[in-house]
């Protein structure tokens, strides 16, 4: 069979999306945006309700007719089927994992389990299912996955769609098992298949374990804003919208088969980005220049800590036209802005199974 990528004969419209992991920090903000852009296509949202998963972060889109809910793990076969039976998808936009890389530290098999084992049960059912309607010519199925893959860069280089993988945390790996097995069932089975592999989001409703708001909650607070090793390690950083965009163009318009990294040439290194951070949040409360610097505390290093990400999105950008629409200084103020704004959201998702959590692993670190 030739599997070599091709061009949709004109953009994709769909009418059943099955969006999974849409009560995330990622999957929000692509539930939002589609309900926008694919106006005839009814979204289902299957999202196991983990620690991270919020329906607090989808409030905005209940009420839409064209929206359903519904909870389930994506290991459960059962479920899925009946899922496929009912709603007829003509698309899986799949996105739920498990995501932070210290829980994969602490918790490797959980992360092997959901990212492996539940993207290849998400996929054998969708063959299944589609193979069934007879379908397959006519249905994408979209992986979303992480730069992590490709493992950890020096001072120099970017990650392109052809860098070897090299993943280096139990989370990277099970992401990079999990496009291998995506890959597979194009390849095999003919399943029409695309990938994107992004660097670190950054924007709302993210969950308070991942850097820009640990920290954003911190200075509010006025707790140690805890920086692992010297705080060197750099990352690329884009705002969730424009990641939420990138995937609506692949969704439209990525060739069959293919993978499309996605960035915005943004690299920071975690001090000067916290640096930032301390200047934007202690402005806007009034404080006076440099106030919560204090609080800056270097601990024990991440275990394997990856040095350095850094994305080169030239494939996206000159196939299928896409390009981060805000600077970082406007990302970054509007991010800061609403969770200013939004302290109750912070308070609903940190109250429960987190807040154990960070009490065992951040309590005793300042
Ligand atoms: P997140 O942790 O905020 O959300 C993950 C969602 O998946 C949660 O709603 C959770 O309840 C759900 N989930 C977890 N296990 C599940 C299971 N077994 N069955 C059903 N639902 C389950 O993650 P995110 O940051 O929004 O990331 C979404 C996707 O994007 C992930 O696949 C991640 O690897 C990828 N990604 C994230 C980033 C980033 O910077 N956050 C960058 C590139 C790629
Ligand atoms: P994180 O947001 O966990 O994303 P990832 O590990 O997937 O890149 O971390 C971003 C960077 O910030 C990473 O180099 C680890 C570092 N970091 C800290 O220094 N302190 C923290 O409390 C956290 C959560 C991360």
């Amino acid at each position: 069979m030739d599997t070599a990528p091709t061009p949709p004969a004109t953009a994709r419209t769909f009418s059943s999306l099955l969006v999974t992991g849409g009560a995330g920090f990622i999957g929000s903000h692509v539930i939002r945006r589609l309900l926008r852009t694919q106006p005839e296509a009814r979204v289902v949202n299957l999202d196991a309700l983990t620690y991270a998963g919020n329906l607090a972060n989808l409030k905005d889109v209940e009420g839409n007719e064209r929206y359903t809910f519904a909870k389930g793990d994506i290991r459960d076969a059962d479920l899925l089927q009946r899922l496929f039976s009912e709603h007829e998808f003509d698309a899986v936009i799949h996105l739920a994992a498990e995501s932070h890389v210290d829980r994969s530290i602490t918790n490797p098999l959980a992360f092997l389990e959901t990212n492996i084992l539940g993207t290849a049960t998400l996929l054998n059912v969708a063959k299944h299912a589609w193979t069934e309607r007879g379908c397959m010519d006519r249905v994408l199925f979209y992986h979303v996955s992480t730069d992590e893959v490709y493992g950890s860069l020096g001072d120099e280089g970017l990650f392109t769609e052809t860098t070897p993988y090299d993943p280096r945390s139990p989370y990277s790996a099970s992401k990079a098992s999990s496009d291998h097995v995506v890959r597979a069932y194009h390849h095999t089975y003919g399943m029409p298949i695309v990938i994107s592999n992004c660097s670190n989001n950054y924007g709302s409703h993210q969950f308070p374990e991942k850097l820009i708001p640990l920290m954003i909650r911190n200075i509010v607070d006025q707790r140690p804003l805890p920086i692992y090793g010297a705080g060197i390690n750099v990352r690329d950083w884009l705002w969730v919208e424009d990641h939420a965009a990138a995937i609506d163009t692949v969704l439209q318009n990525g060739w069959v088969g293919d993978t499309y990294n996605i960035g915005g040439l943004n690299e920071w290194r975690n001090i000067d980005l916290v640096h930032k951070l301390i200047e934007l949040v202690d402005a806007k409360l009034g404080r006076p220049e440099g106030h919560s610097k204090a609080l800056i505390t270097f601990v024990t290093d991440r275990a394997g800590h990856d040095l350095r990400y850094a994305i080169d999105a030239t494939h996206l950008e000159t196939r299928l036209g896409w390009k981060p629409s805000v600077t970082f200084e406007e990302g970054l103020a509007n991010t800061v802005d609403w969770y200013l704004d939004n302290k109750a959201w912070m308070d609903e998702v940190t109250s429960g199974d987190y807040q154990q959590y960070y009490d065992q692993h951040y309590a005793n670190r300042g």
